[in-house]
């Protein structure tokens, strides 16, 4: 166990993740850094290692995201995504600091039809997933202490995500097209945020899946968010193909979270109290 005044470099800690998780590691005493865009970059080595430097324990929330734009902008996301996230671990490793690396489901093909456990076999069907793929590989590779903790269907107030896209979409839109063959966990980042303080303790060397309880499809998270808000939406069940996009999505994203379960010793909440709180504060 570490004390909590430990500090922490949260590269990436102005996104929607890193926002949460830096305000929550506040409250919890730890001494939190926060390096982003535009005074940051990741992919500038110098400003790596000052970042490392800074701290005893680094969070890597920095990433490209755009999982359309990386069917273009292929490189960008390769180099913020990847080659960084292993010169992260390079520099860690010569400077003996622990990793916490965040990745996501996009790693999987989606075509298991049982939830991910962290030993099933990756296969991206998109740039994004390559290039998050790559970067969990460049960070073992790097040899430095490190954990990875992979994410899905997250949301928070400090980013763009499926809620806060659909509610805007229903104040033009009077009826939504909304995928029922998409299934995964909607998980709060406030959620995420609180798991990682428990894992900044332990400094776990290994990969987790964590998302919140219970599984759903778009089509009935949209349904639940509608029904809370009590918003008139015609809402209307379709499929994945029915919709044209540059990246192709992973129709399971279910992850099996026993591992971080068993490891924190404690239950894992459903998906629909964060997700109710979250639309009441919005
Ligand atoms: N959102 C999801 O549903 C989801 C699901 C699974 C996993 N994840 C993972 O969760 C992590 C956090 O993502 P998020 O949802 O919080 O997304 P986000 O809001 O896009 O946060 C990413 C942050 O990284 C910053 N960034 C981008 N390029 C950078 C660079 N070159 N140097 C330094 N910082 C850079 C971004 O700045 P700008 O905004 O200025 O670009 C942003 O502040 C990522 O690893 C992501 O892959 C997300």
């Amino acid at each position: 166990m570490v004390a909590n005044d430990t500090r922490i470099a949260i590269l990436g800690g102005k996104g929607m993740l890193g926002t949460d998780l830096a305000g929550i590691c506040k409250q919890q005493g730890f001494d939190v850094k926060v390096f982003d865009l535009p005074e940051f970059d990741i992919t500038n080595s110098q400003q790596l290692k000052q970042a490392v430097g800074a701290a005893e324990v680094i969070v890597n929330c920095a990433a490209y995201t755009n999982v359309d734009g990386a069917e273009s902008e292929t490189d960008l996301a390769y180099l913020v995504n990847a080659a960084a996230v292993g010169r992260l671990g390079d520099i860690a490793k010569d400077a003996d600091k622990w990793v916490l690396h965040i990745s996501t489901d996009f790693i999987f093909d989606g075509r298991l039809n049982t939830p991910y456990v962290e030993t099933d076999a990756p296969n991206p069907i998109n740039e994004y997933g390559k290039t998050k793929l790559a970067g969990e590989q460049l960070l073992g590779e790097s040899g430095c202490r490190h954990c990875i903790i992979r994410l899905e269907w997250t949301y928070g107030f400090a980013g763009n995500n499926f809620v806060t896209k659909i509610i805007r979409r229903a104040k033009t839109d009077k009826t939504l097209k909304v995928v029922d063959d998409q299934v995964g966990s909607p998980t709060a980042t406030t959620e995420v945020a609180k798991v990682i303080c428990r894992l900044l303790q332990k400094k776990p060397e290994s990969i987790y899946h964590f998302a919140s309880a219970g599984y759903v499809s778009r089509y009935q998270m949209a349904e639940f968010i509608f029904d809370k808000l009590s918003i008139d939406v015609n809402l209307v069940p379709c499929k994945t193909s029915d919709f044209v996009s540059d990246a192709a999505r992973p129709l399971n994203s279910r992850f099996d979270c026993s591992k971080i379960k068993n490891l924190l010793d404690e239950q894992i909440k459903p998906w629909q109290d964060p997700l109710e709180r979250f639309l009441r504060q919005l």
